[in-house]
């Protein structure tokens, strides 16, 4: 299973649902390929925000060697599924997509909710991670079955 997970900037939350994502998986024994991606491309080659790094470590996961990319459309090819944190992301992606099977993949990573942006707020980075940590529980739920 080949799982993308997508913000704004692949800085802050992306890479965490990317981590958190993929070490659950490798917890449950499951073969996962876990990437993220933005939709905007001002940080491409960058590692994620020290933020994130710093949240993600004392929980336990390794996200600094993480590279920012930009979402492309050939991502709908490679992935059979696109987990976006806001509704900004969602229209966004969607609006990449080339046929209608390809916009069926793409879903808010909470369901109905969002995971707000933390960038201009330095308290919201743990809350944050919490937010994605509780998705990406629920989502191994789900797509295990
Ligand atoms: P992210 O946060 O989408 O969670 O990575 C952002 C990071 C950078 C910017 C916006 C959001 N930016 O405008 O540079």
């Amino acid at each position: 299973m080949k799982i993308l997970m997508v913000c704004l900037g692949n800085i802050c939350r992306s890479p965490l649902a990317e981590g958190i994502m993929q070490q659950l998986a490798d917890k449950q024994g499951f073969n996962w390929q876990v990437d993220s991606a933005g939709t905007g491309g001002w940080h491409v080659g960058e590692g994620p925000d020290r933020r994130s790094v710093r949240v993600a470590r004392e929980h336990g996961i390794d996200i600094s060697k993480q590279v920012c990319r930009q979402f492309s459309k050939s991502d709908f090819e490679l992935f059979d599924h696109i987990f976006v944190m806001d509704k900004y992301n969602l229209s966004d992606v969607q609006a990449m997509a080339p046929h209608a099977l390809a916009a069926a993949k793409v879903k808010l990573l909470l369901g109905t909710k969002e995971v707000p942006d933390p960038y201009f707020a330095n308290e919201m980075f743990e809350p944050v991670f919490k937010l994605i940590e509780d998705g990406c529980e629920e989502l191994i739920r789900v797509l295990a079955k």
